[in-house]
């Protein structure tokens, strides 16, 4: 017999197979329900626990890449992303990542040679960019968050709408720069500084620089519109340093 015959033969004599797959009627045999969900549970505890492992060993795949410091005099706690009050959780640069840029200013060395290029660009287009503020330390910020709160009757929720809790500043990176226009001083961290030359120059050309405004108007980690304050992202250590932030204002 052909096997083109004998495919026939065995059709005839099995009637089911004459009915398409997705037409034929469930079993009536009683299916083995109790193995199978086992078998899932054990599956979904195995993947978790992977996940859990992967997330421990390699720290990238965590939206922040230390522990997020809890606060002594802030009772809010940092949430499941690492943020707090807003504000994502940031190292220190360190003694050797920083150089002086002007009195008393210090920024981290990437930072400050972009910041360089950028301020003589500036300058050849008539415009004079101004660093007010670079780097900071946690215990400069740990002032400037608290004593401005005290002076201020402030709540922690309150003070951190301008202000980060120290641990959780750009500015402690190095990578972080405050901006103002020489032309008009007068506007020195305040809102209409976004009416200056300069901040239209820096809309213009600061991505070249690979700076980018870190609080623009509406921004959802919920802090007040600060045209001034501005950081830097042109190193894949500060491109992985800010991903979280990036990846939420951009809902990703
Ligand atoms: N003013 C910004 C939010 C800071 O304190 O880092
Ligand atoms: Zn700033």
């Amino acid at each position: 017999m052909s096997r083109a015959v004998a495919t026939r033969s065995r059709k005839r004599d099995n009637s089911r197979d004459d009915i398409p797959v997705a037409r034929r009627s469930p079993s009536s045999r009683p299916r083995k329900r109790s193995g199978m969900g086992l078998g899932i549970l054990i599956g979904f505890g195995l993947l978790a626990s992977a996940s859990v492992a992967a997330l421990l060993l390699i720290p990238d795949l965590l939206p922040f890449r230390q522990l997020p410091p809890v606060v002594e005099g802030i009772d809010e706690q940092p949430g499941v992303d690492g943020r707090l009050l807003g504000h994502f959780p940031y190292d220190e640069a360190t003694i050797e990542q920083l150089v002086p840029v002007e009195a008393g200013i210090e920024l981290h060395r990437d930072a400050a040679r972009s910041l360089s290029a950028m301020t003589r660009a500036a300058s050849a287009d008539g415009v004079d960019l101004r660093l007010l503020s670079g780097y900071r330390s946690q215990d400069l910020q740990k002032s400037i968050f608290f004593d401005v709160k005290s002076e201020r009757n402030q709540t922690a929720m309150e003070r951190a709408k301008v202000s980060a809790p120290p641990g959780y500043s750009e500015h402690s990176t190095g990578y972080a720069v405050d901006l103002g226009d020489g032309d008009d001083p007068a506007t020195n961290l305040s809102e209409s500084f976004e009416q200056t030359r300069a901040f239209r120059w820096l809309q213009d050309h600061a991505a070249s620089y690979h700076f980018t405004l870190s609080f623009p108007a509406v921004n959802p980690q919920g802090v007040s519109y600060e045209p001034w304050h501005w950081r830097f992202e042109g190193s894949a250590d500060a491109l992985r340093l800010f991903e979280p932030a990036r990846r939420l204002s951009i809902g990703g």
